[in-house]
């Protein structure tokens, strides 16, 4: 117990609630005491020598005097290699099981006794001592995994292992989920077990709500993906290489993964960024396209007392001339906090409610808590106990944890049963006009004052028919959860795309949803944790998330508030939202000056609506996140790798976000070409540093010469912002229309620029030759 929970303790035995929270605390404490078997004395154990080895498809089984290995080229590209027979399925991540190996992708005799695959995009080589390299067609090493290491108990029983592997000098870490302290990784140590933080976190709080087992490495040699698919506890230690200030004596980068048992097993993508996430995506699924609404202002808070307090606030946006898409109902609309029910003193006829927002443009959205009220009468509680979905203590009972309702049981979503049994549930939501999802406290959490803030350990799920304990469910539950979620509303509502997004998740969560950023804490670290959070999600596979604009607790400066507005006007999930106990966040509430700005930010937001959903849809056809790190596609300028203060939208945009208090200039990177200043139209041209003005009323954003922007004209229609090639150069963009929220195909329309004879030319590109653009044109930076 810490010196915080010490606190939560001695000032929670002040209540009832505070003696409850203590009761669970203490029984989850016992439960996995008990349950706690010493490891006694461990045996280590390393692969030893080579002694054989079998071809198998796509590679082979290389057998080593104490352990084997297997290395697999699928189809596309990616490498699987597993220790100890751990083959690639069954997995979380994957989402259609094991993808097909790469017929073309042989093991053959290499130097000094090991053996090679040698495929299209990546040649694997296995030294006879079991290290695993990773080298581009061109021979160029960019990752190697030395012979890894485990601990088994002499008793017998699940080993630890430890895996080391070095990476360029030069490479930087990116990605392990959502972490604050990014968007690089520095050198540090990170934990991979999904947290709630309690009480907020800032860039020093590790870990969070998502982990994952997910590396982004970038270096001069190549940029790969590396994901050790095992769901349990672990730790991930990083250090960055050192380029022996010219001494020549190059010290490599290393990472070092050590779990506390489960498969030895890792995927590896290689190639370009896009490249990467296009194969990783194909591995672990298509991110979801959120609904064009989902894609707008939204606005969210706990606390909102009554519909009439919500009438008021979706009024205020309107007087105001704010555009506002989406309004979130926290736990405060719930009768006493209980999942799927409503207060229908303060919440009467919300279903009307619904339909009257809708109307004006403003979808509901829901929050859903997993932990259901373990109390009879309680009908969802009852109808869990009678479907036996819930999960159970290592004594057969329901394992109990104390969120907001009171004491609470919660259903196993690694049962296939109790996810259809909870997507079902959703009826309900739809019933009372919810068009969105809002997925919390799904670590799981367990608000108690010290210990892990999640079930017990020893607690037992169903692990899809296999069987095992919270150890290797804890990391997945929320993914399951949004499964399950995703899977109810596609059967209830077959026609409409689900929107739904998550604190909690893993590798594989954006196939059902995106994420948010939980409870970032309201001051200019949080502002800065934001971002990180989001470029990092991306990387990992997940395009759609975004913090709470203005932070969480208390109450931010105008100035904080409007340069966080100003961010997320440009990231792909943008809201409001905040604490029960915080000041307001309403864009009216911080003055004249600041609501002016923040009006220009979301109309800012609504002019580049079609440009979302343009990223939305080349994010579901590919896995390119929407907001990407600026070296997205220089990833061989090192500089750029360093830079985490600006990010990349979609392929034309570089949005440079103000971080700090009393900035009116900013530094700004550019990656190499021509670039727009869009407020000025003066063109810089990159790879280098300009300075320019950032003022209170807008961040600095760029455009990349030649762009196609579709945007929204002033007569409300379609337009295409079109930013003049450099002479001599071309350009181009896609463009894809907003079909609805339905599951229609559109179109990919695909545009060319050029410069002829000083006139900008745009083309749409067709099987048949160039025609005119299908919508109006208009051109920016030309003549410059
Ligand atoms: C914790 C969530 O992170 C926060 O966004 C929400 O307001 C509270 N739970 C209450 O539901």
């Amino acid at each position: 117990m810490d010196g915080r929970d010490l606190v939560r303790s001695v000032k929670a035995f002040g209540s009832a609630r505070g003696r409850l929270a203590l009761r669970v605390a203490l029984r989850r404490r016992r439960t996995d005491a008990a349950q706690q078997v010493p490891r006694g004395p461990e045996r280590a154990r390393v692969p030893g020598v080579m002694t054989g080895v079998e071809h198998r498809p796509g590679g082979g089984v290389l057998r080593f005097a104490r352990s084997e290995l297997l290395v697999r080229v699928a189809v596309g590209g990616a490498v699987f290699w597993g220790w100890d027979g751990a083959e690639p399925t069954p997995s979380y991540a994957l989402a259609d099981g094991c993808p097909d190996a790469d017929p073309r992708a042989v093991l053959e005799p290499d130097k000094d006794g090991g053996w090679r695959v040698v495929s299209e995009r990546v040649t694997v080589r296995v030294s006879r001592h079991g290290s695993v390299e990773i080298l581009t067609p061109g021979g160029l090493r960019i990752r190697r995994e030395l012979p890894p290491r485990w601990w088994e108990p002499v008793s017998g029983g699940a080993a630890r292992w430890v895996q080391r592997a070095e990476v360029p000098s030069d490479a930087r870490f990116f990605g392990l989920g959502g972490r604050a302290s990014g968007p690089r990784l520095r050198d540090g140590t990170y934990r991979l077990w999904n947290t709630d933080p309690r009480g907020g976190f800032g860039p020093g709080d590790d870990p969070l709500y998502i982990t994952m087992p997910v590396q982004l490495v970038v270096a001069d040699s190549g940029t790969h993906l590396a994901f050790y698919d095992n769901t349990r506890d672990g730790l991930v230690v990083l250090a960055e290489g050192d380029e022996g200030a010219g001494s020549g004596h190059d010290r490599h980068g290393s990472s070092r993964v050590g779990m506390d048992g489960g498969p030895l097993r890792c995927w590896v993508v290689a190639g370009t960024p896009a490249r990467v996430l296009l194969g990783w995506t194909a591995l672990t699924g298509r991110p979801a396209l959120p609904p064009s609404w989902a894609l707008g202002p939204q606005h969210a808070r706990w606390g909102f007392g009554s519909a009439r307090e919500v009438r008021r606030v979706v009024a205020g946006y309107r007087e105001h001339g704010l555009p506002l898409t989406a309004l979130h109902l926290d736990i405060d609309h719930y009768d006493r906090h209980q999942v799927f029910t409503v207060d229908r003193e303060r919440f009467p006829g919300l279903p009307g409610l619904a339909e009257e927002l809708r109307r004006g443009g403003v979808r509901l959205v829901s929050i859903v808590d997993p932990a259901v009220k373990a109390e009879p009468g309680n009908r969802v509680y009852e109808a869990g106990l009678a479907a036996d979905v819930f999960v159970r203590d290592a004594r057969g009972g329901t394992a109990r944890g104390l969120v907001w309702p009171g004491e609470c049981v919660y259903p196993d979503f690694t049962a296939p049963r109790a996810r259809a049994w909870w997507g079902g549930l959703y009826e309900e939501r739809l019933a009372q006009g919810f068009a969105g999802f809002w997925h919390d406290m799904n670590e799981p959490a367990s608000i108690v004052p010290f210990g892990d803030p999640t079930l017990p350990l020893s607690s037992r799920h169903d692990l899809e028919g296999r069987g095992g304990d919270h150890r290797e469910a804890h990391n997945v539950y929320g993914l399951g959860m949004a499964r399950a979620g995703y899977e109810g509303l596609r059967t209830l509502l077959p026609g409409e795309r689900p929107f739904l997004f998550s604190r909690s998740g893993w590798a594989g969560m954006q196939r059902y949803g995106g994420a948010w950023s939980g409870d970032v804490t309201t001051g200019w670290p949080g502002l800065r944790a934001s971002l990180s959070l989001v470029l990092g999600l991306g990387l990992c596979g997940v395009p759609y998330s975004g913090p709470d604009v203005g932070g969480f607790d208390g109450s931010p400066s105008p100035e904080l508030y409007l340069r966080w507005l100003q961010l997320a006007a440009f990231l792909p999930l943008l809201r409001t939202h905040s604490a029960i106990s915080a000041g307001r966040r309403e864009p009216w509430e911080f003055g004249a000056e600041t609501l002016e700005h923040a009006r220009g930010a979301l109309l800012e937001r609504q002019r580049l609506h079609p440009y979302f959903v343009t990223l939305a849809h080349l994010s579901r056809l590919t896995g390119a996140p929407y907001v990407r790190p600026v070296w997205w596609s220089s990833p061989g300028d090192r500089a750029l790798r360093d830079c985490e203060d600006a990010f990349l939208l979609g392929d034309g945009l570089l949005v440079a976000p103000v971080l700090g208090p009393g900035t009116d200039r900013r530094t700004v990177r550019l990656p190499r070409g021509r670039w727009y200043d869009t407020a000025t139209g003066v063109a810089h041209e990159g790879p280098g540093q300009v300075v320019l003005d950032a003022p209170i009323g807008r961040v600095p954003v760029l455009a990349r010469a030649g762009s196609v922007i579709p945007v929204r004209g002033d007569d409300g229609g379609l337009e295409l912002e079109v930013w003049a090639p450099a002479a001599g150069r071309t350009g181009g963009g896609v463009l894809v229309r907003d079909t609805g929220d339905g599951w229609e195909e559109p179109e990919v329309e695909r545009y060319t620029t050029a410069l002829e004879d000083g006139r900008v030319v745009v083309g749409r590109v067709v099987a048949d030759g160039s025609v005119e653009p299908g919508c109006p044109v208009r051109v920016r930076g030309a003549g410059v």
